[in-house]
């Protein structure tokens, strides 16, 4: 008996779902034989997959009816993601199947301007001329509605849940479903199917893109994002202080591990320029952006002030990109649409 038999053998023995030989998926490794005892890896979706009894049995079947065969021994192990995303490939989502281009808004922290930016540079991209919408997918603070001052609840068409059209925006957000002031609690899993709903039963239409405004860090609802939209593109955004760089770069780590291109990196509250001042105030310091932008080759995309007007606009519901298009801020925006749309192509 050699591997070349043990492996015809198991030929026989298929995958229940993917109608399909564990040899042929790849899920059987390492197979060594000693002494006429086989020993083998199956390699699972998970450790708590319910096939493994079924295919235990099996293997155990036909490998023990070989001749001279004393023992089969099996051992487990888990598939990667790459491979389960080979083996069980997931339908398109609904919602997003005539979207071209999707801008995934990210940070290290909260607070330093994530949704600021999605809502502003959303609103640069539709004064381009693209059909843009608008996911605050920040399960665990919703603060879209806020900055757009939508306070309509969403109705649903066909099963379909319609967005909310604003300022030629199309928007989603979980603030527009239940009450604004209430308290998110989510559990992993269930953050995971929320963000799924949003792709998939919201009717996101024909768009040119779709900005997603995603929670901080590099938590469950990064991963499911990356999982659903693989070439889904990042927009990074951090604060000029050395201490904020730590957390960008570990999103940045994590972000390059799921295989997701980013755009490039946007640094916020930059400077403070005072009307009765000569020079701006580098009041979080000085140069994060140009620094991590030096350290990963990613194309620093724009710097924004600390602009007293643009912190008012967001809490009055009027972006700045409505109020004050051409203010130094609103011309940032612009340029980094550009620069986006320039690389998205
Ligand atoms: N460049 C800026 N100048 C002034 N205020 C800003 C600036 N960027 C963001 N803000 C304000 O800071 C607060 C946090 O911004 P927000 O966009 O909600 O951050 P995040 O989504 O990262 O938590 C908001 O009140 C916002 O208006
Ligand atoms: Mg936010």
């Amino acid at each position: 008996m050699d591997e070349k038999q043990i492996r015809e053998a198991l030929q026989t023995v298929l995958h229940p779902k993917l109608k399909k030989s564990l040899i042929d998926t790849g899920m059987i490794r390492n197979i060594s034989i000693d002494d006429n005892a086989v020993k083998l890896t199956l390699a699972l979706k998970s450790d708590r997959s319910p096939l493994k009894e079924i295919l235990i049995h099996e293997i155990e079947k036909v490998v023990g009816e070989l001749p001279e065969i004393s023992s089969v021994q099996i051992e487990f192990t888990t598939l990667n993601r790459e491979e389960i995303g080979r083996l069980f490939p997931k339908p398109p989502l609904k919602g997003i199947e005539k979207v071209k281009h999707f801008l995934a808004v990210a940070s290290g922290k909260g607070g330093v301007g994530k949704t600021t930016i999605a809502v502003n540079v959303a609103l640069a991209l539709v004064k381009q001329g693209y059909k843009v919408g608008l996911l605050d997918a920040d399960v665990y603070g919703p603060s879209v509605p806020v900055m757009l001052d939508i306070s309509e609840a969403l109705y649903q068409d066909d099963n379909m849940i319609m967005p909310k059209e604003k300022y030629g925006l199309q928007i989603m957000s979980l603030g527009m479903t239940v009450e604004q002031n209430e308290a998110f609690i989510w559990r992993g899993p269930l953050v995971s199917k929320v963000i799924h709903q949003l792709l998939d039963q919201v009717q996101w239409g024909e768009l040119d893109y779709l900005v997603i405004d995603l929670p901080p860090g590099t938590g469950d609802p990064s991963i499911t994002i990356a999982q659903a939209i693989p070439h889904c593109s990042i927009l990074m955004i951090t604060t000029p202080q050395e201490i904020a760089l730590a957390d960008v770069r570990r999103a940045i780590g994590l972000f390059n591990k799921l295989g997701q291109p980013i755009v490039g990196l946007v640094e916020n509250m930059s400077y403070f320029l005072c009307s009765n001042c000569t020079e701006p105030i580098e009041i979080f310091g000085h140069g994060g952006g140009v620094r991590l932008s030096q350290e990963t080759g990613l194309p620093l995309l724009g710097t924004i002030p600390i602009d007293l007007e643009l912190r008012q606009s967001g809490d009055d519901g009027v972006p700045i990109m409505v109020s004050a298009t051409n203010s130094l801020a609103g011309l940032v925006f612009q340029t980094i649409a550009q620069k986006i749309s320039d690389a998205m192509q």
